[in-house]
């Protein structure tokens, strides 16, 4: 009986692909797809390579034209604004959508299209994303690439319909960000005699810095000229950057520039990551620093961090334990939301909304925070049953630090191949259908620790960066592993030919 029915799951499964063509090598797959047929199903000529420049195009903003091929479908207000449909004729293609944001989408798919297949079929397609956030963030503390490799994987970003990008700014071994007022943060802080992160940060420890314009040093940073760079050419792909500023933990580099935001311990002992929320003058030193961010970035969120604060230096430091009985804080743990609390107050004062790591559910989450799952996913489940936004970007599935091959350059942790990657379901089956507008979407995070040449960055970007896209874009009855890993490979031989280093797709093959 058993079997009975697995055939029968087989040949319904062939039906529907049947029904669903899927000749295209589109990534995301789009939502709907059909192919005219006949003889002169195929455009060939009168399609140019890369752009479909020779064609005309008509192009018609309308939501109302854009309802009614959509039918009965339902979408929310920010699909809508996404949603495209396609004709592509042998002469002409006509482009519909409710925005410009659709439009653009279209015209990435006829992109992809005229790329991947040089006589792309006549066909038309209905597309729209199915979750709001498709991230993806990417380390420039442990190594620095600059703007130019942050525009290309934008380009990347945008051709596969990904729309966050987590600027991971800040962190132990570099401060990467013109900050006026605190102007050590860049001068020392930004460089290192080491470039290798791993010969910089010895058991754990950092190492030391140097001041800018030493003879040898490596690093960078971002100028406020460069930032307002990189954000108009995201914001013309419809790109919205998101800076994170990392607190309390993660924060050696801003303590060796400013060694008085440190707790000063009786005993003389040294945890060398928090900073000390007992004193004034770090809620000082953090809100003119984001003062500074706001100004820079327009995103509705700034990014806090709150993650891996050992909090140890705090039970015993005199500023600490003074705030802690001041506010009737019971924990380390306590002090530590207190914290994000605070700096959600002063977000929202200046009409920003904080994200943090999902460690800010310790102590008590801030009211309004969004909380970035990556332990796991039961943080982020948690989260959502408390009424909070929730972004996933769960360790063993979205860390693009982790090997995809244990042969491949510098492995590390675990593998997260990319069949691993492309597997993972954001929309858990315990979520009620009542709460799933709080699945923001997905991430996939680029962590540098040993990622050190923009050659490697890419390679552990792609191709796990398309799985990751076609999960938060496509609707969850396209996707398909087979039909994926084959379109993947079609991809990657045509990224290569832009530039990008792409690992295989099948790398036992
Ligand atoms: C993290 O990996 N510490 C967010
Ligand atoms: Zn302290």
């Amino acid at each position: 009986m058993k079997r009975i029915l697995i055939a029968l799951a087989l040949v319904s499964g062939l039906m529907s692909a049947k029904a669903q063509p899927q000749p295209i090598n589109l990534i995301p797959v789009p939502a709907e797809y059909s192919v005219r047929s006949g003889p002169e199903g195929r455009c060939k000529s009168s399609i140019c390579s890369k752009e479909l420049a020779c064609l005309k195009e008509k192009v018609r903003i309308s939501e109302k034209a854009l309802l009614r091929r959509l039918g009965g479908r339902n979408l929310s207000d920010w699909q809508l604004k996404s949603a495209y449909w396609i004709e592509l004729g042998k002469k002409c293609v006509k482009i519909v959508a409710a925005d410009e944001e659709g439009v653009f989408y279209a015209r990435q798919t006829l992109k992809m299209m005229a790329s991947l297949d040089s006589t792309p079929p006549c066909c038309t397609i209905l597309d729209w994303p199915r979750f709001r956030y498709r991230g993806l963030m990417l380390d420039e503390s442990r190594h620095f690439q600059g703007k130019d490799f942050v525009k290309k994987q934008l380009e990347m970003m945008a051709l596969l319909k990904m729309n966050r990008f987590h600027f991971h700014l800040v962190d132990n071994p570099g401060w990467r960000v013109q900050i006026d007022a605190y102007p050590r943060l860049t001068k020392l802080t930004a460089w290192r005699p080491q470039a290798y992160f791993w010969d910089w940060e010895k058991n754990e420890i950092g190492g030391p810095f140097v001041e800018e314009g030493t003879p040898g040093a490596y690093g960078g940073y971002y100028t406020k000229q460069d930032v307002a760079d990189i954000l108009s050419f995201a914001d013309e792909r419809h790109i919205e950057v998101i800076p994170e500023i990392e607190m309390p933990g993660h924060n050696y580099e801003t303590r060796a520039a400013y060694p008085e935001l440190a707790c000063q311990l009786p005993n003389g002992g040294k945890d060398p990551w928090e900073l000390c929320p007992g004193k004034e003058s770090t809620f000082e030193f953090l809100e003119k620093v984001l003062l500074e961010v706001f100004e820079m970035f327009p995103s509705q969120y700034i990014h806090i961090g709150g993650d891996e604060a050992r909090k140890n230096n705090w039970k015993i430091c005199p500023d600490c334990q003074a705030r802690m009985q001041a506010e009737g804080l019971k924990s380390a743990e306590e002090l530590q939301s207190y914290t994000i609390k605070r700096m959600e107050r002063f977000a929202h004062e200046h009409g920003k909304r904080i994200i943090g790591w999902d460690e800010i559910l310790q102590g008590g989450l801030a009211p309004d925070a969004t909380v970035m799952s990556w332990h796991g996913t039961e943080a982020g489940l948690q989260a959502v049953r408390e009424g909070h936004d929730v972004i996933f970007t769960p360790t063993h599935y979205y860390y693009l630090d982790y090997h995809q091959d244990p042969a491949q350059f510098r492995p590390v942790g675990r593998l997260v191949s990319l069949e691993k990657v492309y597997s993972f379901e954001p929309m858990a089956e315990s979520i009620p259908e009542a709460d799933a507008h709080h699945v923001l979407g997905v991430q996939g995070n680029l962590w540098t620790e040993h990622v050190q040449e923009a050659w490697h960055a890419e390679m552990m970007l792609y191709p796990r960066a398309f799985a990751i896209a076609e999960t938060g874009w496509s609707q969850a009855e396209r996707k398909n592993w087979p039909d994926f890993e084959r379109r993947a490979s079609v991809l990657s031989a045509v990224a290569r030919k832009w530039g990008y280093t792409v690992y295989p797709p099948s790398p036992q093959q």
